[in-house]
């Protein structure tokens, strides 16, 4: 783990080594709590944390689904944020995890008298499905798990107990001797990946399914506005696993995966088993809005 100098905690920003809690806290029992995954790029003007106002948003919609009554606003947690990696005087590219949780006092399921607390940590972090994926492309394996129903998780709330699904569908297929899961949703079609949304590419045309069954994502979003700008068609469509295994190109997107190729999707190689054209120019027009390269899109980044 690459510590760094403070984490920010309930407004305060203390020691990384002193930023503990409890074994009785409520959220590791019960596991309500709410996190978002954000990131900060080293751009030639300096840090700048890229849609940091769009993922405080989505934090506290996610509170909110999952009743986590706090009383922090958007500006507080946008605030909170600069002042933490200007703290932590940042050398390169830098991962943030907020988190809102229950804290320690109560126990037992029923969670509204439990305190609520929340806390802010980043680090230097580099290539989530590491530097060879990016370029490389990764294989995938479609998991035995189906992705959380809709009748019984909220999905479009990034919430921890959503993650053991993700986290058991990811251990699945990195046991199978695979870099990632694709997780198909009750019905059978495409939802997403454990930590990331799927697109391919068929025909010249960037198919990726609507969120009825997945995070309402950020980076999906961002990808969906520069294929406008490249000219490219996107379609937001159902997609089944055959056509996964006979598409042209395919792709994942997520802060943390970034836009990342797949090679391979169980056994099949995906069109020519590289980082395919339709790919790779998505994933540098991403590379350039994130590094400051793209004034169109300079609204998305928050300068530290
Ligand atoms: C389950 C899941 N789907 C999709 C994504 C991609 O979302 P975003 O692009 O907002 O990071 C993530 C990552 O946050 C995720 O955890």
């Amino acid at each position: 783990m690459n510590e760094a100098k403070f984490i920010w905690m309930d407004g305060k920003l203390v020691p990384w080594s002193e930023a503990k809690i409890h074994v009785l806290t409520h959220s590791l029992h019960y596991a309500n709590a709410v996190f978002e995954g954000t990131r900060a790029y080293k751009t030639d003007r300096g840090l700048a944390i890229f849609r940091l106002n769009d993922h405080n948003k989505r934090l506290l919609k996610s509170a909110k689904m999952t009743v986590l009554n706090h009383n922090l606003s958007l500006e507080e947690l946008n605030a909170a944020h600069i002042e933490l990696l200007r703290a932590n005087e940042f050398k390169s590219n830098v991962y943030i995890r907020p988190l809102i949780y229950l804290g320690y006092g109560v126990m037992g399921l029923a969670h509204t008298k439990a305190p609520v607390n929340a806390m802010i940590a980043a680090w230097e972090w580099g290539a989530y499905l590491g530097e060879e994926g990016l370029e490389r492309g990764i294989r995938v394996k479609i998991s035995s798990f189906a992705r959380n129903s809709v009748k019984s998780q909220m999905g479009k709330a990034k919430a921890s107990s959503n993650y053991l699904n993700s986290q058991m569908a990811h251990f699945e297929a990195h046991e199978a001797g695979y870099d990632e899961a694709l997780l198909l949703d009750e019905d059978g079609f495409i939802a997403e990946g454990p930590g990331e949304c799927f697109f391919m590419v068929r025909d010249g045309v960037i198919i990726t399914p609507s969120n009825d069954n997945s995070l309402v994502s950020i980076t999906q979003d961002t990808v969906i506005k520069l294929a406008a700008d490249l000219g490219i068609e996107v379609r937001r469509e159902r997609i089944t696993r055959d056509e996964v295994y006979t598409a042209d190109e395919a792709f994942f997107t997520g802060t943390a995966a970034e836009v990342t190729p797949i090679r391979e999707v169980d056994a099949r190689v995906i069109g020519s088993g590289k980082r395919g054209e339709i790919t790779e120019k998505i994933q540098k027009a991403y590379f350039d809005v994130v590094y400051g390269r793209n004034p169109k899109y300079e609204h998305m980044l928050t300068f530290v």
